[in-house]
């Protein structure tokens, strides 16, 4: 047994995997039950003797990967999660194995580095400032900052922290005043509620943008919003948008709600989790017009830039108020030290952390800026094929024109033949969509994260669902 020999093992039963996914003789996915899995894995036998190593370890990961819901399958539509490029998942593997926990510099200056490159990377695509490299302090420039966290709920979270911070700075010694609050379109992921009850504010304080039948928000119904929310003698700690909306794909129209919040000097977040790629595409950036204005924006990787969970930004336009965000002192981490490079701790609600830039880094490093914008292109391109296709079937109805990869349909028939259709599709193991509720009614949910899903998956898929409801 050698670490060679076992990492030989575990690429080989992967690249296995990704070819049978990918030539789609496997189910999409195959829910077996827990107790069955458990048992089968054997679970309790290895961890109370170990030596899970050579032929007992590909047949462990035989059993795993037969189990495994397969993003690399054509018939993933599920959830806003990557198909990763395997050059990312080495970098997870990187990271694994050197485990540089590098929220501070000295414990990973290579993944730190390069943290801090790609977040100024990030910025530059948003179009703001980039960090000076530490130790070359260019000037008085405003720039801006941020920080790679685990996942977009806590990148929100973070945002949403230094929101507070800036509206309240003694807010970290004296705790909430009770007049927080946020404003917020109702289809906000429910992270940014979980943020509210997180940070003190209580989502009942979460008021509600109006917004059209896409779900948009109504930039002239703004300022009544808001309005309601001073009549309850609160503050806002934030204005929330969509860019765009997990339910159904759409972008809030920034600009304008920009102006309003820079009017009246509001905090405006952007929650990007899903569709601030757009911004590497030149065809779709502007969807994000105005995005510039905006005070933080959360950007996932490990959504649409082809990165494994996790490896969410969260970024400011003004680096000063993510610094402040979390006034803390803990005297064995934070103290006057000299030092080369930059600690990403201050920023960031981990301590230990992960260095989630390599994997974004290595992804990219490999398909270049180029194809990462194709593959944004094709993956909108692809989904409006399908919405246009749809449109020609009597039976099939969407409740919005997609503007990314989301397209949301549903079958003539009440919400529960929506739900049936998808438990059965799921059960078949050809197709995996997902399913939201959107205005009131039951949709199924296509999310095309598979760079090999094509116009004619979707042709399959309609055929399956209709013989199901037949
Ligand atoms: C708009 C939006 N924000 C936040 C999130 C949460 O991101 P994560 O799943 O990385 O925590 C999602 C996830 O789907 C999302 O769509």
């Amino acid at each position: 047994m050698s670490f060679i020999d076992d990492a030989q093992i575990t690429i080989q039963a992967l690249h296995e995997y990704e070819r049978e996914s990918m030539s789609q003789e496997v189910p999409v996915i195959h829910q077996r039950p827990m107790a069955e899995l458990v048992t089968e894995l054997g679970l309790a036998t290895w961890v109370r003797d170990g030596g899970l190593h050579g032929r007992k370890l590909a047949q462990f990961l035989d059993t795993y990967l037969s189990a495994a819901t397969r993003l690399h399958h054509p018939g993933y539509l599920a959830h806003q999660v990557a198909i990763p490029h395997y050059a990312g998942a080495l970098g997870s593997l990187i990271d694994g194995f050197t485990n540089n926990a590098m929220a501070i510099y000295e414990m990973g200056p290579a993944a730190a580095s390069i943290e801090y490159f790609m977040i100024n990377w990030l910025l530059g695509k948003v179009g703001w400032q980039a960090a000076p490299l530490p130790g070359y302090n260019h000037g008085t420039e405003l720039s801006g900052g941020g920080v790679l966290t685990h996942g977009g709920s806590l990148a929100n979270l973070t945002a949403l922290t230094a929101a507070r911070s800036r509206l309240v700075p003694q807010v970290w010694q004296d705790g909430n005043p009770d007049d927080l609050a946020l404003l917020a379109p109702q289809g906000a992921h429910y992270s940014i509620a979980r943020a509210a009850g997180i940070l003190g504010i209580g989502s009942r304080a979460v008021y509600e943008l109006e917004v059209d039948g896409e779900g948009k928000v109504i930039p002239e119904r703004l300022a009544a919003a808001h309005q309601r929310l001073q009549d309850d003698g609160k503050r806002a700690v934030a204005l929330v948008a969509n860019a765009c909306s997990t339910a159904v794909g759409i972008y809030d129209p920034l600009d304008e709600i920009a102006d309003f919040c820079r009017e009246r000097d509001l905090w405006f977040h952007i929650d990007g989790a899903h569709g601030a790629s757009a911004l590497l595409s030149q065809t779709h950036r502007k969807l994000l017009r105005g995005v510039e204005k905006a005070d933080s924006l959360v950007w996932d990787a490990h959504k649409m830039v082809r990165t494994p969970t996790v490896c969410a930004a969260v970024l400011v336009r003004d680096h000063r108020a993510l610094d402040a965000a979390f006034e803390q002192e803990a005297s064995y981490i934070f103290h006057a030290k000299e030092q080369p490079g930059f600690d990403f701790i201050q920023r960031t609600v981990e301590c230990t952390k992960a260095g989630l830039g390599l994997r974004l880094f290595l992804t990219l490093a490999a398909l270049g800026e180029k194809r990462m914008e194709a593959y944004i292109d094709r993956q909108f391109a692809v989904t409006l094929a399908a919405y246009e296709y749809l449109q020609t079937l009597p039976d099939i109805d969407c409740p919005v024109k997609p503007q990314a990869n989301i397209l949301c349909f549903r079958l003539q028939g009440d919400d529960a033949l929506q739900i049936r259709v998808r438990d059965q599709l799921i059960a078949a193991g050809h197709f995996y969509p997902s399913s939201t509720s959107f205005a009131g009614r039951r949709y199924l949910r296509a999310v095309f994260m598979n760079p090999q899903t094509s116009l004619e998956h979707i042709k399959q898929l309609i055929a399956e669902i209709r013989g199901l409801a037949a």
